[in-house]
């Protein structure tokens, strides 16, 4: 029986809402299959923790955190906290200091109606986003100088080294081999002249390795464009801490909303755990109404899945989202339904559990 240990930090808002469904999930899956097992953790990090101790987690929390094999997340952040003080002490250096420099996010359009783009169905909008999650224009390196005064002069200092840099386009690259998809490089190298021309230079310089693979190299502000007026242009693209960050909510817009965008944090080494979380934030606006769409928590559960070698199951529960999205009745209100978290989550547990005892996925 394969034993995976789960440190489960439901975080802020709707953080703790969409994380106890997809814990139903997992739960379902290891009460179906006799050959897995989960052990939950559960730690109360976040910005009650912080209002309370001072602190976004304990002062040992990432050496606590370290034996886990995955790590699920809902989500960080809350007003009455500064957000780049919360999402720095705890998401950021979790992502940081456990060297998860792959970001995976899918944007994959599983119901045609749910796209706002007109004439685009799902062949259309169907690829991955590697995004570099460990350094880039979110180093955290930078200096606040002569603060308040009219000489003030702030810097933020993006930082792409060598290692950094070759890692995350070496993954894509592999990546775009592997699924036997085309591969784009996003930068922006006409106006970052150190930083992006570097990316751009490594980019082809790696390239050099794969001549099977088909590559694109896009400036960011032409890729946003593509991302809505032709989506069918991207496979496989690789991009930049910041750029992949913006980039993913459009591609969240455009595959169904930030309710249905998953995201998995990656240490491919397996040295650390990875993390699995929900591409949105804690949503404040709807925090506490029991509204949350919890299918984005429960698509990074497949991503779990998926990375601790259960594909199966890690298409079962793509499947079973696939199939919940055809029934409007069982849907939160950001897709047009009445549902609330726990009852789409119910539902979904429905599914999931129905098809799998029909037969293989
Ligand atoms: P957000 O993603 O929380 O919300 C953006 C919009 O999407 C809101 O209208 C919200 O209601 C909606 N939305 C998000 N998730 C939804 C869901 N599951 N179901 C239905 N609607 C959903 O982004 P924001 O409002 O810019 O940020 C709120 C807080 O979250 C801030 O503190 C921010 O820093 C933080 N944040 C954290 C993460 C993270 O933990 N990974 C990601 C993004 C933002
Ligand atoms: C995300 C979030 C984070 C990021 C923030 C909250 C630091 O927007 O996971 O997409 O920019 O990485
Ligand atoms: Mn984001």
């Amino acid at each position: 029986m394969k034993t995976i240990s789960i440190a489960v930090i439901p975080g802020d808002g709707i953080g703790p809402e969409v994380v106890a469904e997809g814990m139903k999930v997992l739960k379902t899956i290891e009460q179906l299959d006799p050959s897995i097992s989960f052990s939950f953790t559960e730690f109360p990090w976040g910005c009650e923790y912080y209002l309370e101790h001072g602190r976004m987690m304990a002062a040992d929390g990432m050496e606590q955190l370290k034996g886990f094999d995955a790590i699920y997340l809902g989500a960080v952040g809350y007003p009455g906290v500064p957000d780049h003080i919360s999402l720095r002490d705890l998401l950021l250096t979790i992502r940081k200091e456990f060297d998860q420099y792959v970001n995976l996010r899918p944007v994959t359009l599983l119901n045609p109606e749910l796209t706002p783009l007109k004439g685009k169905n799902a062949e259309d909008i169907d690829f991955l986003v590697i995004r570099e999650n460990s350094e880039g224009e979110y180093a955290g390196a930078g200096d606040r100088l002569f603060k308040g005064r009219p000489e003030e002069v702030v810097l933020q200092t993006g930082v792409f080294s060598r290692k950094g840099t070759e890692r995350i386009i070496r993954y894509a690259y592999d990546e775009a081999r592997r699924s036997g998809r085309t591969l784009t490089s996003v930068s922006k190298a006409n106006a970052l002249n150190y930083s992006m021309v570097f990316w751009d230079e490594v980019f082809e310089e790696v390239g050099r390795e794969y001549p099977d693979i088909q590559t694109y190299s896009y400036l960011v502000d032409a890729a946003s464009l593509y991302f809505v007026t032709e989506p069918e242009r991207f496979e496989i693209v690789v991009t930049s801490n910041l750029f992949g960050d913006i980039l993913t909510d459009i591609g969240a817009a455009i595959a169904g909303g930030m309710g249905l965008a998953a995201g998995a944090n990656i240490n491919p080494t397996r040295e650390f755990p990875s993390m699995f979380e929900p591409v949105h934030g804690s949503a404040p606006n709807i925090a506490g109404k029991g509204i949350a769409n919890p299918l984005a928590a429960i698509w990074s559960v497949s991503q779990m899945m998926d990375f601790f070698g259960e594909e199966t199951w890690g298409k079962r529960i793509l499947d079973a989202i696939q199939e919940i999205l055809a029934e409007p009745a069982n849907l939160t209100s950001d897709l047009g339904g009445t549902a609330t978290t726990e009852m789409a989550g119910d539902r979904f547990v429905e599914i999931l559990t129905a098809n799998s005892l029909a037969g293989p996925a």
